[in-house]
């Protein structure tokens, strides 16, 4: 299948992994992009810019295809050393980088300057033109049903996607919610030239996290997930368990008056006792909806060989039938 996004990004499938914190390891990243996707590295898993060399290294020794680094840009006072990450991304020789969070400009001039091929992530219209206009390449259009922060605009992609095709002329990819050839079927439908998975890409053989991450997904429905850090304006889609209800617990008792530091027990250093201690009850952790779709474990390339040829089955016979029917 050839769109604008393996075209840009120069991969077989356009089917991108999504950053994951503590998930977006050189294992899944490789794993991705050996299927003939594209795996992201997470860079600000890596504790400082030289980790994210090393792990930039190494994914390099696993894979000759393309793979990109995410860098977040968190709305935080004591910013990590951005200026140090994306100097590892430009001397690591990485082509393509996902910005999420805030927005990427002070850092473009330098992207671009190297030749990068800038993917951001964004959960409304509006912010998707900014990116647009301060050039980023594509974008990933995150609706309100994705794994970690949807945004406050709660818009879910049945209409964020032809939104977004409707007003933007670069490419774009749906995010949040897919999981399968009729994702992606139905997003190229909507206007998308490919699709994000973040979500999905966690339950696969490849992924570095711990089994019983793997075992909590396939055992969710897509009733399981909470909105937590709404009062906060930070809002991020989590799978439930004993630490989010009792977060959800404070919220309702503090409503407005709460505090980031209310909430620290439950949210701050959580990410490595879940992904790799196993340590399920430990805080909030970021999952999708699409949580209710997932049922096995399979390789990156199982995963992404299945999307693909179902892909083709759904659009040469099951629509095509319906119109020479
Ligand atoms: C466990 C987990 C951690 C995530 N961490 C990040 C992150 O650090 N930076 C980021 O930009 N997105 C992060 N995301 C969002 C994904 O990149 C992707 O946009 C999202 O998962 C898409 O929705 P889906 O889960 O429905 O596929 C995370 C998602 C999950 C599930």
């Amino acid at each position: 299948m050839k769109t604008r996004i393996t075209e840009l990004l120069n991969i077989q499938h356009p089917i991108i992994q999504g950053g994951m914190h503590y998930v977006g390891f050189a294992e899944l990243a490789s794993a991705v992009s050996n299927a003939g996707g594209l795996g992201i590295i997470t860079g600000l898993t890596q504790k400082t810019p030289k980790d994210l060399a090393k792990e930039i290294a190494r994914c390099h020794e696993m894979t000759d295809k393309p793979f990109g680094v995410n860098l977040t840009f968190l709305p935080t006072v004591a910013a990590p050393d951005y200026p140090g990450y994306i100097d590892a991304i430009i001397d690591g020789g990485i082509k393509i980088v996902e910005t999420a969070g805030r927005n990427p400009q002070p850092y473009m001039e330098q992207l671009k300057k190297a030749d990068i091929k800038v993917i951001h992530k964004c959960t409304s219209v509006r912010h998707s033109l900014k990116a647009e206009a301060i050039g980023c390449d594509a974008v990933s259009v995150d609706g309100f049903e994705c794994g970690g922060h949807p945004g406050e605009d709660d818009m879910p992609n049945m209409i964020l996607l032809p939104r977004a095709a409707e007003e933007l002329k670069i490419p774009f990819v749906a995010s949040g919610g897919m999981a399968d050839a009729r994702s992606l079927v139905a997003s190229l439908a909507m206007g998308a030239d490919g699709m994000n998975m973040g979500t999905r890409f966690m339950a696969t053989k490849e992924a570095p996290c711990h089994e019983r991450v793997k075992e909590a997904i396939i055992n969710a429905t897509e009733l399981d997930t909470r909105l937590v850090m709404r009062p906060l304006r930070n809002t991020e889609r989590v799978l439930n368990n004993s630490a989010v209800e009792k977060l959800l617990e404070k919220e309702k008792e503090l409503g407005s008056n709460i505090k980031f530091e209310d909430i620290m027990d439950e949210v701050a250093g959580v990410y490595p006792k879940v992904m790799l201690d196993g340590e399920m009850e430990a805080g909030a952790w970021s999952c999708g909806m699409v949580v209710g779709l997932i049922n096995d474990i399979p390789s990156c390339k199982e995963l992404i060989d299945g999307i693909m040829s179902e892909a083709d089955s759904l659009i040469t016979k099951r629509l095509e039938g319906m119109l020479s029917a």
